[in-house]
């Protein structure tokens, strides 16, 4: 199993935006993905075409059940999601304590799809400081930092850099993705500018704002299936491929892996 965590240390940069449309991309990619959301505002699954009245998901069982894969949901043959689920507030708190005292706790409920061969994983989480990140860290072979073209991301370079995310030895893994950005704009082309030189070959890839995000979304489809023409649909792309290369994997040749719960059986 290969697992990329997405993470940001501001809010509504895309980050749920980025794992649906990843996960989607590495799956016409011919690999076995799981996107799963440790958010608490249970927004992943909106992607995925499971109704808002749907509340079903693994936070409010796991406390009872160490393994988690009993609740993932199949989305196609090799695409699916374990959506966070409705839980009240103390079982969220707990949940999140769980992450963060006791490591066992997210070994177990990842345990069956860790053995699964080929699969990779795709977490949103909240914010850098948030418990399912930081017990993230330890399993995650990449950590993808969404930022917006604006100034009001770049302020958070130095803080990025202070807590290890950029130019660090610990940092060979965190990769920067710029989002919205916008090359009519100038002060956006500033902003890439400036991301290009702080940030170097930390930064990855860059998805244009583009309506299609928001009619995609709308739509309950992803990027690519509501409109392959599209300039965002292009940069998942770019940025897919990257990721493929960056976790040391090959395009695959077309062929579909088989189902991920029959795998898990096995
Ligand atoms: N490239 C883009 N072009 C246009 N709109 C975008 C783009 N990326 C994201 N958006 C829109 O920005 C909003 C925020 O995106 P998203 O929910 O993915 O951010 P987030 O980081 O997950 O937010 P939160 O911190 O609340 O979890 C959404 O309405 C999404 O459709
Ligand atoms: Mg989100």
């Amino acid at each position: 199993m290969k697992l990329i965590s997405i993470s940001s240390s501001k809010g509504g940069v895309g980050k749920t935006t980025i794992a649906a449309n990843l996960a989607h991309m590495l799956s016409l990619r011919g690999f076995t993905v799981l996107a799963i959301d440790f958010d608490s505002q249970n927004s992943l699954r909106t992607h995925f075409g499971i109704p808002l009245s749907d509340t079903q998901g693994f936070v409010s069982k796991a406390l009872r059940q160490s393994d988690w894969s009993p609740f993932i949901i199949s989305v196609s043959n090799n695409l699916f999601v374990l959506p966070y689920g409705e839980c009240d507030e103390s079982t969220q708190s707990i949940f999140e304590q769980r992450l963060l005292n006791d490591s066992d706790f997210l070994h177990h409920g990842l345990q069956a799809l860790r053995n699964t061969e080929g699969l990779i994983l795709v977490a949103d989480t909240a914010s850098l400081s948030s418990p399912a990140f930081k017990a993230l860290t330890q399993l995650a072979d990449i950590q993808l930092i969404p930022l917006l073209s604006d100034t009001a991301s770049m302020t958070q370079l130095p803080y990025l850099e202070r807590t290890g995310f950029l130019e660090h030895p610990q940092s060979v893994k965190n990769f920067f993705i710029l989002n919205q950005t916008n090359p009519r704009s100038d002060v956006c082309q500033d902003v890439e500018t400036f991301a290009q030189n702080t940030l170097s070959k930390q930064l990855i890839g860059q998805i244009h704002r583009d309506e299609s995000v928001l009619k995609a979304h709308s739509a309950e489809q992803s990027i690519t299936d509501f409109n392959r023409l599209s300039a965002a649909a292009a940069d998942i792309e770019a940025i897919s491929d990257k990721v493929i290369d960056l976790l040391g994997l090959e395009i695959g040749t077309g062929a579909i892996y088989h189902d991920l719960k029959e795998s898990i059986r096995e």
